[in-house]
């Protein structure tokens, strides 16, 4: 059901803002810090990092300078982070939030999420590498259950962390975590866009008050990993002929589809025109009509399939061969 306001409330209680700006692939170099500090001036309440993405302080240089500006307060924004591959033991789990609040220049995070279900050893020499490889050249796998770590998750400090959840679990996955914690995830991030709808898993989860936000939902288009052959969401032709209707941008179609469908997204943008168009969608209403035929274009194509350069030289998907690997199910 499409939202009607510019938040939602999460099972914990707490309102989510229903787009955020997501920050994977936002540079170092100064893009992420003015990416952050130009969406809280044009109204974004919601950002969206993780460790992995190695920019969490640059966001926190960012956060602080719109703070001190007096662009918002921090109760104000809504600031999402996620754990890690490397650190699903729960011991890890403590220790690694504390890491984010400090890039982040943070006292707590409205949200953090088990960023995988899927576990790599830690490397106990080097902890700060992220992938330790195996002599394949793929991640050395750890079989932790992603139940474990969702558990650890929820006996986290409440004034370090307000809601938990997760992100990449499949249905089984996620109702065995809720099984295990005793409470469900307040929110699942998953890839959607309408080429990849992923509509049993956000059915599945709406209908457990389990609140989706869709990453990926411009379809990530400079993804690591993308082929001059791969279908663009953003270019097809439906979405431009919507798009032209309503005088507004492809982008913007893609986003106000997923708030059409009840689900929050997280577009990332590091351009000034197009994380203030990217927000400029409230006022937007998409037909019934309109939404079907964004619908029909699905082809369960997922875009953010992580993959990675074997010693051979091969792409590979990176997790395909790990225990807890999410997609072999139907959803
Ligand atoms: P840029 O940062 O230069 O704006 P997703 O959120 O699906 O991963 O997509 C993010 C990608 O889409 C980034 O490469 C971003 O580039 C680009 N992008 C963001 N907003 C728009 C938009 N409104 N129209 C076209 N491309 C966009």
């Amino acid at each position: 059901m499409a939202f009607t306001g510019k938040t939602v409330k999460l099972s914990t209680g707490y309102e989510m803002p229903i787009v955020g700006l997501g920050t994977w692939q936002s540079g170092k170099d100064g893009e992420v810090q003015k990416a952050v500090v130009t969406a809280l001036e044009k109204g974004y309440r919601h950002i969206d990092c993780a460790a992995v993405y190695g920019n969490e302080k640059e966001v926190g240089e960012g956060l602080a300078e719109a703070f001190s500006k007096g662009v918002c307060k921090r109760e104000d924004v809504f600031v999402v982070s996620k754990i890690w591959n490397t650190f699903h033991e729960p011991e890890d789990v403590l220790p690694q939030l504390k890491k984010s609040l400090k890039d982040l220049q943070l006292e707590y995070l409205d949200l953090y999420l088990v960023h995988w279900p899927i576990a790599f050893q830690k490397d106990k020499e080097n902890p700060t590498n992220m992938f330790p490889k195996a002599p394949s050249g793929l991640p050395v796998y750890a079989d932790i259950s992603p139940s474990v770590t969702f558990k650890a998750m929820t006996e986290l400090p409440k004034d370090l962390v307000r809601s938990v959840g997760v992100s990449n679990y499949n249905k089984r996955q996620i109702e065995e975590a809720t099984a295990a914690a005793g409470v469900a995830p307040a929110v699942i991030q998953i890839e959607s866009h309408p080429y990849f709808l992923n509509d049993k898993l956000i059915t599945f989860a709406l209908s457990k008050g389990i609140q989706v936000t869709a990453y990926s939902p411009l379809g990530a288009p400079a993804r690591p990993w993308v082929k001059a052959d791969d279908p663009v969401v953003l270019k097809d032709p439906v979405v431009l002929a919507i798009a032209d209707k309503h005088k507004v941008s492809a982008g913007q179609v893609l986003i106000r589809f997923q708030l059409e469908r009840g689900v929050t997204c997280i577009p990332k943008s590091g351009n000034p025109d197009r994380i203030a168009q990217n927000f400029d969608v409230m006022n937007l209403k998409l037909s019934d009509d309109e939404v079907k035929q964004l619908k029909a274009l699905n082809k369960d194509y997922r875009a953010c399939v992580p993959s990675i350069t074997n010693n051979e030289g091969k792409t590979v998907p990176r997790d395909a061969s790990h225990p807890h690997f999410p997609w072999n199910e139907e959803y």
